[in-house]
């Protein structure tokens, strides 16, 4: 039997593990694949790492390189400075990254400087807002990947005005949504709903759910304060539950901001009860690219509280406004929805659960060419 293809799959921070989930158990059915895990360490809490891999089933990473949290500088150069050995000792045929951290550009870069291609899985996607560290992460990214992997048509007019080749393109779908499509009949039956008051025997009451931690809507205390004002006036309508990240809880700590009653802030919350709130919440409002793909896969308004969205079809075809920042805006668009005037959208085109069985097939073909450029 010839050899098998060697994979190396990376995953850093939160949003990278539900991408990574069905890539992974897609790869395992395939016996001519052979799947590694490298965690770059980027994200290290239980609620931000570990309980994601617990609940999805991810295996546990052949290789953690434990780099910790830093400045974006030096949180880059220590994943280039772990990954190279482990690429040296592993030599893998491909290796895959998913999204637009950190962890992804690092990984990349050090994979092609050794000639190790390089597929990266959610390309093409652009705000224009090049002082969001993910704009610059995603434009570099698939500078020098071999294999882009889009969820939507307007990725791959983004790609070929950079001038990346077409035929490096592939318009797969969206491999979050495999996951929202597989794991949604077991988070509904999470208890979060009763846990947190929202739930009348088996019904759910009116509730709005909210995810803050954009440097740029967080960082500022000033900022901060405004937007949770807006919110405020949200919770005096409907309750609203905040899972707190930690770059935002450190903010909070520090402005120590007062908040309305209604507005209840718990800790990060696991996969599972998070998508369970998001499936059965009134309103979202979100500053997450990933939120917003959800919200219109399950039909669910979504507020995003942002000037600017590199998922352009959440908008176009789904449920999902973009509102900006300010507080009376934001404020008029949720009580519009509260009002029951939600925007209608349908589900883009291959955001159909079958995404990494796609780009696995895609990979699979393209085997020789890739064992054929590392030895
Ligand atoms: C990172 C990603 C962002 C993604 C987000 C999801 C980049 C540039 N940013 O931003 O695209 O949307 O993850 O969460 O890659 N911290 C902990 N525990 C952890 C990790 C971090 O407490 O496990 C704290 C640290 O104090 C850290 C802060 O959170 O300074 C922010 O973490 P960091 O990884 O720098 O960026 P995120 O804001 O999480």
């Amino acid at each position: 039997m010839s050899q098998r293809l060697r994979i190396l799959n990376i995953v850093g921070a939160r949003p990278n593990l539900p991408k990574i989930a069905p890539l992974i158990r897609e790869m395992q059915r395939h016996p001519d694949i052979e799947p590694i895990l490298v965690h770059t360490g980027q994200h290290y809490d239980e609620k931000l790492s570990d309980i994601f891999f617990r609940q999805m089933g991810i295996p546990s990473p052949q290789v953690n390189l434990e780099v910790g949290s830093g400045t974006h500088a030096s949180q880059t150069a220590e994943i280039l400075k772990r990954i190279e050995p482990v690429l040296l000792e592993r030599k893998p045929h491909l290796v895959l990254v998913v999204g637009d951290v950190n962890s992804t550009v690092a990984v990349s870069l050090a994979a092609v400087k050794l000639g190790i291609p390089v597929a990266h899985v959610e390309a093409g996607l652009r705000s224009f807002d090049r002082s969001m560290p993910e704009e610059i992460n995603r434009i570099l990214t698939d500078a020098i990947a071999d294999y882009l992997f889009v969820t939507e048509a307007d990725a791959i007019e983004h790609l070929l005005q950079e001038g990346r080749p077409r035929e490096a393109i592939h318009l797969v779908g969206n491999v979050m949504i495999d996951s929202l499509r597989y794991f949604l009949p077991i988070a509904q039956q999470s208890i979060i709903g009763s846990e947190l008051g929202l739930t009348d025997g088996l019904a759910w009451r009116r509730f709005a759910l909210l995810t803050l931690h954009r440097p740029s809507n967080v960082d500022s205390t000033e900022k901060l304060a405004e937007l949770l004002g807006a919110i405020d006036a949200i919770a005096a309508e409907v309750p609203v539950v905040f899972p707190v990240h930690p770059r935002t809880q450190q903010r909070l700590v520090q402005a120590d901001i007062a908040h309305h009653p209604q507005l209840h802030l718990t800790p990060p919350l696991g996969y599972l009860d998070f998508l369970c709130l998001l499936s059965k919440a009134t309103l979202v409002l979100t500053d997450s690219g990933g939120i917003q793909e959800e919200t219109t896969a399950l039909g669910v308004s979504c507020l995003t509280l942002r000037t600017n969205t590199e998922r352009p079809i959440t908008i176009a075809e789904g449920t999902n406004q973009l509102v900006g920042t300010n507080p009376a805006r934001i404020l008029a668009a949720a009580r519009e929805i509260l009002r029951g005037k939600n925007k209608t959208g349908r589900i883009p085109p291959l955001w159909d659960g079958h995404a990494a069985e796609r780009i696995v097939e895609t990979l699979l073909r393209m085997a020789p060419r890739m064992k054929s450029t590392v030895t």
